[in-house]
């Protein structure tokens, strides 16, 4: 199935990218985050400070476990950890075109600055912690097929990358058989 699924770590892009990608492809698009708060009943924050990370990862891989059921072809946007258990890496690749999008310790630390949504780094997202977040990481993100740095870019920049990897996959596909 050729669904794209986004990942990447916090602050990278990844839900905005994925509504212009939605909107030029006319797929539907998932927002795991978004699944988890409705199955949960409580915002992230909430689910985190009240349940624990465990709880929350538990929630966000059954989500993901349900995604086979979807038959439109689809756009995810995967929260940050979403990665980390390799069960749902697996699932991801299973369920279409993994792309990770990237941007540098610093880069993410001052566009998170300001963000109160994120518990794993509502502490004021410091370059050092985003730093050794990312190295822990890195093996689970490296995994995509693509990984595109977004540092400088504009969203639709980004956006048009990836159709534009879709667009060659199709074509080539087509050669092939040819
Ligand atoms: C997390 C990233 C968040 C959200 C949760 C945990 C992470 O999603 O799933 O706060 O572990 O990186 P975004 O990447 O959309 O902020």
């Amino acid at each position: 199935m050729r669904n794209v699924i986004l990942t990447g770590f916090m602050g990278t892009g990844k839900s905005s990218v994925g509504r212009v990608l939605a909107r030029l492809t006319g797929w539907v698009l998932l927002d795991l985050d978004a699944m988890i708060v409705r199955r949960g009943g409580r915002s992230i924050n909430e689910l985190f400070a009240q349940e624990g990370e465990p709880f929350f990862r538990a929630l966000e891989s059954a989500e993901i476990g349900m995604l086979r059921q979807y038959h439109e072809p689809f756009i995810l946007a995967t929260g940050g950890g979403a990665v980390l258990a390799a069960e749902n890496r697996v699932i991801f690749r299973d369920l279409g075109l993994v792309v990770n999008l990237t941007a540098p310790p610093e880069v993410i630390s001052a566009r998170l600055r300001h963000s109160d949504d994120r518990p794993l780094l509502n502490d004021g997202a410091a370059r050092e912690k985003v730093e050794l977040m990312l190295r822990e990481r890195e093996p689970c993100y490296e995994e995509a097929d693509i990984r595109i740095d977004t540092a400088g870019k504009k969203i639709e920049d980004v956006a048009a990358e990836i159709l534009a990897f879709l667009t060659r996959g199709v074509t080539s596909g087509i050669e092939a058989e040819g």
